[in-house]
C-alpha cells in the first residue's frame, strides 16, 4: 500500500469556480477576493481580514503595519517553520527565539518574559501543529510591556483554547493556505484583524502601495492612482481565491474527519513503548499528526516509514540550528533544549480529510513496526 504524506481535497465544484475566473474579465485580485475575504472575516470572527498570497506575506506585512522594523526586536520560538523568524527579518527587525513547553511545543510564556529586552516591541506566538498557545498569558505579559502580538496560525485556523480563539486577544492573526494546509489553495495566506487602519495598511502595503488596485480602477472613467507608500506586491488573485471560497463551507466537516483520524491514532499508538506524542490542549486546528520517536532512531524510522510506502515530513527540526541562524545569531546546540529535543524525535505522518480509516491503521501498524525492528 502506498500512503501520500497529503491529498488535497478539492471538489469538482472548486475547480469549476475557478474555471469561472479564467473565463472572466478578473484574474487578479477582484470580486471573487473580496467574496473569500468577507467569508473568512465570518468564519475567524474577526472583522477585517486582507488575502495575501502566503502566510509569510502575512506576518512581514502584519508586522510592518504595526510599525515594527529596524532596532526592534520581536520574540518568536525556535520550533516553527522558519517564516516565522524571516517575517521579522524581511520587516527590517531581529527575532528573538525562545524555547517550548515540552508537552506542546508551543512557546512557554516565562521564557518569553525572560527574553524582553527594551527593544522588544512585539510577540509571534505560533499555534504549532493546530494546539494554540497560552493566549491569555502573553496577552497579560505584552500588556504589561506595551507589546504588541502577531499570531502565526499557519496549523490552526479552526482553533480554540480556554474560549480563545486566535486573533481575538492579538493585534493580527496570520493564516496560510499553501499547498498543504487546512485550507488549500496552492499559495495564498491572510491577514485577520480587529483594526481597520490595520487593515488598511496592510492592503496597501501588499500592492505597491497603490492608492488604487486593478479592480477599483476598472469602473468607470480611467481613474489615476498614486504612490502612498514603498509597497510589495503579494496580493491574492481571484484564481486562487476561486479555490477558497466554497472550500470554506467544508472547513469544519474537514476538520471533523481530522479529529477522527486523531482520535483513530492516538488509540493505535496509545501506550506503545518508545513512542510519545504532542499534548493537545483545547480545540486543536488539527493541522499535523506528529509521533516522537527515540532522537538515534529517528532518521532510520523516518526512512523505514517511506520504504514501507507512508508518506512523512519533519514538523520542523528547531529552526535556531538551520545553517542560516547559526551563521547570523551564532546559536548553538544546548540554546533551547526543550525545541531540540522535538525537532530531532519528530515524524509527521498522513493527516488530512480523504485519508481512509483502512489507510491510517495501515500508518499506524507500520509505525509500530519499523519501531520494533519487524
Ligand atoms: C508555522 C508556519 N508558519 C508560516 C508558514 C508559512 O506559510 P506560507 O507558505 O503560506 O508563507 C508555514 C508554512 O508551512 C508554517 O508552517
Amino acid at each position: 500500500m502506498k500512503v501520500e504524506f497529503y491529498r488535497h481535497n478539492l471538489t469538482e465544484q472548486d475547480i469549476a469556480n475557478t474555471v469561472a475566473v479564467l473565463h472572466s474579465v478578473f484574474l487578479t485580485t477582484g470580486p471573487r477576493t473580496a467574496q473569500f475575504e468577507a467569508k473568512f472575516a465570518a468564519y475567524t470572527g474577526l472583522p477585517h481580514v486582507v488575502g495575501l498570497n502566503s502566510c509569510t506575506a502575512a506576518l512581514h506585512l502584519a508586522l510592518m503595519g504595526l510599525g515594527i522594523g529596524q532596532g526592534h526586536e520581536v520574540i518568536t520560538t525556535a520550533m516553527t517553520f522558519i517564516a516565522s523568524a524571516t517575517a521579522v527579518l524581511h520587516a527590517g527587525a531581529k527575532p528573538v527565539l525562545v524555547d517550548v513547553d515540552p508537552t506542546t511545543g508551543c512557546m512557554d510564556p516565562a521564557a518569553v518574559e525572560a527574553a524582553i529586552t527594551p527593544a522588544t516591541k512585539a510577540i509571534l506566538p505560533v499555534h504549532l501543529y493546530g494546539t494554540m498557545c497560552d493566549m491569555p498569558a502573553l496577552r497579560k505579559i505584552a500588556d504589561k510591556h506595551g507589546l504588541a502580538i502577531v499570531e502565526d496560525c499557519a496549523h490552526c485556523i479552526e482553533g480554540e483554547l480556554d474560549g480563545v480563539r486566535p486573533g481575538q486577544l492579538s493585534d493580527a492573526a496570520c493564516y496560510s493556505f499553501y499547498a498543504t494546509k487546512n485550507l488549500a489553495c496552492g499559495e495564498g495566506g491572510a491577514v485577520a484583524c480587529q483594526s481597520p487602519e490595520l487593515a488598511q495598511k496592510i492592503k496597501l502595503l501588499s500592492l505597491h502601495g497603490m492608492s488604487k488596485n486593478a479592480a477599483g480602477r476598472y469602473h468607470g472613467a480611467y481613474q489615476h492612482w498614486d504612490m502612498l507608500t514603498l509597497g510589495y506586491k503579494c496580493n491574492l488573485d481571484d484564481i486562487h481565491s476561486a479555490l477558497l471560497v466554497d472550500q470554506l463551507d467544508r472547513l469544519d466537516s474537514q476538520w471533523a474527519r481530522r479529529r477522527e483520524l486523531y482520535q483513530r491514532y492516538e488509540a493505535g499508538f496509545e501506550g506503545f513503548p518508545g513512542l510519545a506524542r504532542p499534548k493537545v490542549k483545547g480545540k486543536s486546528g488539527h493541522h499535523v499528526y506528529t509521533i516522537w520517536v527515540d532522537p538515534e532512531r529517528r532518521d532510520d524510522v523516518l526512512h523505514g516509514l517511506q520504504e514501507r510506502g507512508v508518506g512523512v515530513a519533519v514538523n520542523f527540526r528547531a529552526i535556531h540550528l538551520l545553517d542560516y541562524f547559526r551563521r547570523t545569531y551564532g546559536f548553538k546546540p544546548g540554546d533551547f533544549p526543550r525545541a531540540e529535543a522535538i525537532g530531532d524525535s519528530t515524524i509527521s505522518i498522513p493527516f488530512y480529510p480523504k485519508l481512509t480509516d483502512q489507510e491510517a491503521d495501515y500508518v499506524i501498524e507500520q509505525v509500530k513496526a519499523v519501531l520494533t525492528g519487524n
